[in-house]
């Protein structure tokens, strides 16, 4: 959902809870912001990390949020901290600020790391809105990939899913395969080693991540024999580099920030010992900050790739068959 302007009350209300994510965050943000200009890209209704920012004695803060409504309960939420928070509304990469940030806090990562845009936002942040030695909250994001075995039938769409995927739907134009997250315990479906397929690090000591990107990962079957019938991919979030900091896996982790993707692919059995060999593309799209992606997986039992596309802006409907399944008429 991050990738499209859908967030409402209720997602906001689960960004609310005191979870491994919001503890993460609140130490990152109490560690840097005293005396320093922070910039929030992205502050939300409840502007969580403005207001972290202020109490921890920040020297101003400005929190940008692109959805008006977001940002105009935000700014209720600030006013009680004696102007020490100023909320602008709109895309961060077209407003600017009176001074340049020097600590700069955004949780713009998506289920897959770079999907809701940080690469192309936070390189433009960087340029035009924080000082050379901004501090980066997050540090490091990352994404993950092993295989899996998801078992036939069962599968539904959660109900509280359908009023957002009405609304991606409509953000888009029309109905697409659109990326779909696995609930429930994913981790127990993973049939291989896992392996990063993206990591992007925001510090001031090295250039930018790439805004587009190809990485390949070798994954190692670690079952006795499987019907392989995708991939899962997940966000790994180091929110600072302090030692004392935890990395956030939101395959295991206990957050509802984040859920790991499920990428269907033709099922083919795999055994004990096989190596596949996982080829990530990024390319950011037509809108010039969310990323397209492509995968493609060779196996020892296939000839040609397994492949999966996932254009931002749609791209077919009912290609995949768990598409067709979970979306009949
Ligand atoms: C995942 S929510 C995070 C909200 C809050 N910061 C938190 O962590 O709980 C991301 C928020 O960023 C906003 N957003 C995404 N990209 C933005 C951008 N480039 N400029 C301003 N707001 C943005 C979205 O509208 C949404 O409110």
């Amino acid at each position: 959902m991050g990738e499209y302007p859908v967030y409402d009350d209720g997602v906001y209300d689960a960004f609310d809870v005191r979870d491994e994510r919001f503890r993460a965050y609140s130490e990152a943000i109490a560690g840097a912001a005293a005396g320093r200009v922070v910039l929030d890209i992205g502050t939300g209704r409840d502007a969580l990390w403005a207001v972290a920012a202020a109490r921890a004695g920040a020297a101003h803060v400005y929190a940008v949020e692109r959805q008006p409504d977001a940002a105009a309960q935000a700014r209720r939420t600030v006013s009680g901290l004696g102007g020490r928070v100023t909320v602008i509304e709109g895309l961060s990469t077209a407003v600017d600020l009176p001074t340049r940030a020097g600590v700069c806090v955004s949780e713009i990562v998506g289920n897959i790391a770079s999907a809701e845009g940080a690469v192309t936002v936070l390189a433009d942040a960087r340029q035009r809105l924080c000082t050379t030695d901004c501090l980066w909250i997050p540090f490091r994001v990352q994404t993950w990939a092993a295989a899996v075995s998801l078992p036939a039938g069962g599968r539904l769409l959660a109900s509280e899913s359908l009023p957002y995927v009405e609304k991606v739907f409509a953000a888009v134009g029309r109905p697409f395969d659109l990326r779909l997250c696995l609930g429930g315990p994913a981790a127990d479906l993973v049939i291989s080693s896992a392996a990063p397929v993206e990591s992007l690090v925001f510090d001031h000591r090295r250039p930018p991540p790439d805004a587009d990107g190809t990485a390949t990962a070798r994954l190692t079957v670690d079952v006795d024999s499987a019907r392989m019938t995708g991939l899962l991919l997940w966000s790994r979030i180091a929110v600072s580099s302090a030692a004392s900091s935890r990395e956030i896996d939101s395959l295991t982790g206990d957050t509802r920030g984040w859920a790991p993707v499920y990428v269907p692919l033709d099922p083919t059995e795999i055994r004990s010992g096989d190596h596949l060999e996982v080829t990530f593309h990024r390319r950011t799209s037509d809108d010039g900050i969310h990323p397209d992606y492509h995968v493609s997986v060779l196996a020892p039992s296939v000839e040609e790739p397994l492949v999966w596309s996932s254009p931002h802006h749609g791209g077919v409907f009912h290609e995949s068959a768990l598409h067709r399944e979970l979306f009949p008429s």
